[in-house]
């Protein structure tokens, strides 16, 4: 399998601080077509598409642009909101930045079609902190974009109105999920909300509110040139499309690379990143970052789409793939991103703020007890299970996830190994 690129293709070909060369390659072409189309056709075209969320969760992108357009406001003035995600606070994922950084106007024209399509009257990027390249960019192309018509009073003639704003994240991992940005965006802790009302119905302020990942908005405007089926027929069948996957770890060369979905991890990790470094062999990888699933050498074959890994209780997430060699420890790694989690608890909920704390714990006696660590590995796994079931947000139900994947293929290995 070769690159695809519909996300990147601009990337490292256009200056990106230069609308003209975004519209010489192509660019608004999708939006003008879009806004001569009725936002439900706009919404079916996406639907038909089988484009998912790139966020991590994986939801069909035009239902998700059905539902916040039908939602009607509780409130009696009504706005629709539509937010997008570049918070990118996932571990091992940097796959938005480099489209921030590289084609900055790619995303916002599939922003501004999103609105659209659910009649948004306000946006927001809500971006971390840290990431300055990416928010220099992103004020720039929003400057050209409203001096050439595509955003602001009126766009292009069509009697639609959209700006877009700039928030900027604290770098709050948290922040990333979606309930927790919206309290942030209003100037809230970031702390979740509960579930229900999702954004759709109840979302920034209390309006209805879309919200998307960047990886996600870059994909709409090919997809509303060249059609759904077009789209359909890249990728595989439940998970259409292209996907960014950004590798580290023990690789000759690490990067980001979007291909069709279900290209294997093998391609991936020796096709695409030169294989492992040094001349040692392949062990493991974190799949989907911290809140991702260890895979062993076994599942090298694995399609990297949502059925496949999730038919092996496996995650795509956000696309991160995290190598390790034969010589890295796994108890290590765990700890490591055990020690993330305990550092991002938001300390809400008793399960996650003692919970984390508890599996660190864990982790140390596993790593000291020379003797019979078996009880210890089981109190690992029995207690990320039940912060799974008893945590009040995804960051809490997230631990077990490495955690189960590190005792299913490496058991042996945690048994005979210690911290270093
Ligand atoms: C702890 C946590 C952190 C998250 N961080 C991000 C993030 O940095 N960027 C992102 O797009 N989605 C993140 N998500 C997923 C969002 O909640 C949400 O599903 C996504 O923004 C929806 O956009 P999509 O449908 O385009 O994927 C996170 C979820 C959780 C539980
Ligand atoms: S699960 Fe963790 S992050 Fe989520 S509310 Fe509870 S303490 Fe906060």
């Amino acid at each position: 399998m070769i690159e695809h690129r519909i996300s990147l293709r601009n990337v490292g070909k256009i200056n990106p601080a230069r609308i003209e060369d975004y519209m010489a390659a192509g660019g608004y072409e999708a939006l003008k077509k879009a806004l001569q189309t009725p936002p439900e056709n706009v919404i079916y075209e996406i639907i038909q598409s089988g484009l998912r969320g790139r966020g991590g969760a994986g939801f069909s992108t035009g239902l998700k642009k059905k539902f916040t357009s039908e939602a009607a406001c509780v409130l009696l003035e009504c706005m629709h909101y539509i937010v997008c995600n570049a918070d990118e606070g996932e571990p091992g994922t940097f796959k938005d930045r480099i489209i921030m950084e590289g084609d900055p106007h790619l995303f916002i024209e599939g922003m501004v079609i999103a609105a659209y399509t659910v009649g948004a009257g306000k946006g927001y990027i809500y971006i971390r902190g840290e990431y300055h390249k990416s928010i220099e960019m992103i004020h720039k192309a929003l400057a050209s974009a409203r001096a050439h018509g595509f955003l602001g009073n009126n766009i292009l003639g069509s009697g639609y109105s959209l700006d877009i704003g700039v928030k900027l994240g604290g770098s709050s991992y948290l922040c990333g999920e979606e309930l927790t940005l919206l309290e942030s965006m209003e100037g809230k802790r970031g702390h979740p909300r509960i579930k229900p009302p999702f954004p759709a119905e109840r979302g920034l302020f209390g309006m209805p509110t879309l919200i998307n990942n960047v990886e996600t908005l870059s994909q709409i405007p090919a997809i509303i040139i060249n059609g759904a089926d077009w789209y359909k027929r890249l990728g595989t069948e439940k998970s259409a499309g292209t996907k960014i996957f950004t590798i580290s770890g023990d690789v000759k060369s690490p990067g980001y690379f979007e291909v069709e979905m279900g290209v294997t991890l093998r391609e991936l990790i020796y096709n695409f990143a030169g294989g492992i470094k040094d001349g040692k062999r392949f062990k493991t990888a974190l799949l989907g970052g911290a809140a991702g699933t260890f895979v062993p050498e076994a599942m090298l074959d694995v399609r990297m789409d949502f059925e496949d890994l999730q038919e092996k209780d496996a995650v795509l997430g956000s696309g991160a793939v995290i190598v390790m060699a034969e010589d890295q420890s796994i108890l290590n790694m765990l700890h490591s991103i055990m020690r993330f989690f305990e550092h991002e608890s938001c300390g809400k909920c008793v399960p996650c703020r003692v919970g984390t704390k508890h599996l660190l714990m864990l982790l140390n006696k596993i790593s000291n007890n020379g003797q019979n660590k078996r009880p210890h590995i089981d109190a690992l796994l029995h207690q990320s299970e039940i912060m799974a079931k008893t945590s009040l947000c995804p960051l809490g139900q997230s631990p077990v996830l490495a955690i189960k994947s590190a005792v299913r293929h490496f058991r042996k290995e945690l048994q005979e190994t210690q911290l270093t």
